[in-house]
């Protein structure tokens, strides 16, 4: 690794990567505390150090069991370093199954939790701006962490609410307020955001692209269209409450503490759950083809000559007191967030959208035998499947073909070694990615018998 160690603390791997940088995972040499290191350029963009900087005002004085805990930050020339909790769990993004969502009880308890950290930022005049499963990370006891406050800002103060006008945020998620009005509401514009969150993780899609007339799947929502997907696949209970989450009114839009009235948000799931009846969702993991969305990631530009905030005052009340550089890790993570099962975070590809990311995760199982076994189990399958098989390096494999239209499929297979098991990670190379997931699910079943079903363990 280029930076063995950051003083005390050694820099295990990375743990995502966005627009801004990276974020990396440090381990304390001595204690094994560990916490993330988002890594920032602020050279890149004009707006860039003044964003992180309001980053840093915001997120510093944040203080809740469900909002990622910040520990401190360090400048290095243009370089801004935020030290933050690590979460164990990943990005909820990743529990989101393509096309089928999660079990309905386990995005119950995230959209209680989700509302818990939305509520707590609205009452201390925050607002988040870029609510997404991206931003929502899980710790090892799978309770939910908002994080990424970049583009967060102050929309109340001294009990005196301003209009916002920057377009931010990312598309899929925005309320149609923010493409067709000049000024708009900080809270119900979060609060739509929520509702495209749970709309995910009840279906496992995006319901559109953008919420502007000019796209039909929004159209439909607007006209009440609920026997078309996503809405077909959601019961009736959370689908009531996501009807009030996304009234393109903002004014007509459920309140938090309506929300938190709600029968499903305080009942939660009334149906037999999934195992127990034929009707419940059935998680089968990849067992499933993707609607991929194109361009669901596309970030809006800061509008650079609309300053953000118009008045003066708020700006100042959250470019109070830059610390002296000096890190103080007040309270690093627990020892059993500590390192193992790291390696199971890759590195996404910076290029790809989040949704083609969450295929390359879910194409991927432990065996219960080692690497040469797991090696000569996958040629076996690749040759009775016609299939091309290189071993492209030591924990490498290049798997070939042509799919039904005779164009090229070419997908890599990392065989990672962790604890006792052996992670195939599958990835797209080259190819249509819904053949590709058909390919792996034939793949993954001609493995059946060597497949660990045991649970992952991280200690
Ligand atoms: N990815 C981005 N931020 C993270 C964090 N704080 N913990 C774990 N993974 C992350």
């Amino acid at each position: 690794m280029a930076v063995p160690f950051v003083q005390d603390w050694d820099l295990v791997q990375t743990l995502g990567e966005g627009a801004y940088g990276e974020v990396k995972l440090l381990v304390n040499r001595q204690t094994e505390e560990a916490v993330a290191v988002k890594v920032i350029d602020t050279s890149q963009a004009k707006e860039c150090a003044e964003n992180v900087k309001k980053e840093v005002c915001v997120h510093k004085i944040l203080n809740h069991p469900n909002i990622v805990r910040f520990f401190g930050h360090r400048k290095e020339g243009p370089t801004v370093y935020l030290f933050l909790e690590y979460c164990t769990g990943g990005e909820l993004f990743d529990r989101i199954e393509p096309d089928v969502g999660m079990a309905e009880n386990d995005a119950h308890r995230f959209f209680q939790q989700l509302m818990a950290a939305v509520e707590y930022l609205h009452n201390i005049g925050i607002t988040h701006r870029d609510i997404k499963p991206e931003n929502i990370l899980l710790d090892d006891k799978d309770n939910l962490k908002l994080t990424d406050f970049g583009l967060a800002t102050m929309f109340r103060f001294k009990g005196r609410e301003r209009p916002l006008n920057r377009l931010c945020g990312t598309l899929p998620y925005v309320a149609p307020e923010l493409l067709s009005r000049p000024e708009y509401k900080a809270q119900p514009a979060d609060i739509w955001a929520c509702g495209i969150v749970l709309t995910a993780m009840l279906a496992g899609e995006l319901p559109w692209d953008q919420p502007s007339e000019s796209c039909q799947e929004f159209s439909d929502w607007v006209q009440k269209k609920t026997y078309l997907s996503p809405w077909k696949k959601i019961q009736p209970m959370p689908l009531s409450l996501l009807s009030k989450l996304m009234l393109v009114s903002p004014d007509a839009r459920i309140t938090i503490t309506d929300i938190m009235k709600d029968r499903w948000f305080t009942q939660g799931v009334k149906h037999p759950p999934a195992s127990l009846s034929s009707g419940g969702k059935k998680l089968l993991r990849t067992d499933v083809g993707l609607k991929s969305r194109t361009n669901s990631d596309d970030r809006m530009q800061f509008s650079s000559s609309q300053p953000d905030l118009a008045a003066g005052g708020w700006e100042a009340m959250l470019l109070i007191s830059q610390a002296d550089g000096q890190v103080s890790f007040s309270q690093p993570t627990k020892p059993e967030h500590m390192l193992l099962g790291s390696q199971l975070l890759g590195t996404p590809g910076a290029s790809q959208s989040p949704w083609q990311r969450l295929v390359r995760r879910m194409t991927r199982f432990f065996t219960a035998v080692n690497a040469d076994a797991s090696l000569s189990a996958l040629k076996e399958a690749c040759e009775s499947l016609a299939l091309g098989f290189k071993l492209t390096c030591t924990k490498q494999v290049t798997v070939s073909t042509l799919d039904k239209r005779n164009n090229k499929l070419i997908f890599k297979v990392h065989l990672l070694e962790m604890n006792n098991r052996v992670l195939l990670d599958f990835r797209l190379s080259k190819g249509d990615g819904l053949e590709f997931k058909r390919l792996f699910v034939k793949i993954k079943q001609k493995l059946g018998d060597i497949i660990s079903t045991q649970k992952i363990l991280l200690t």
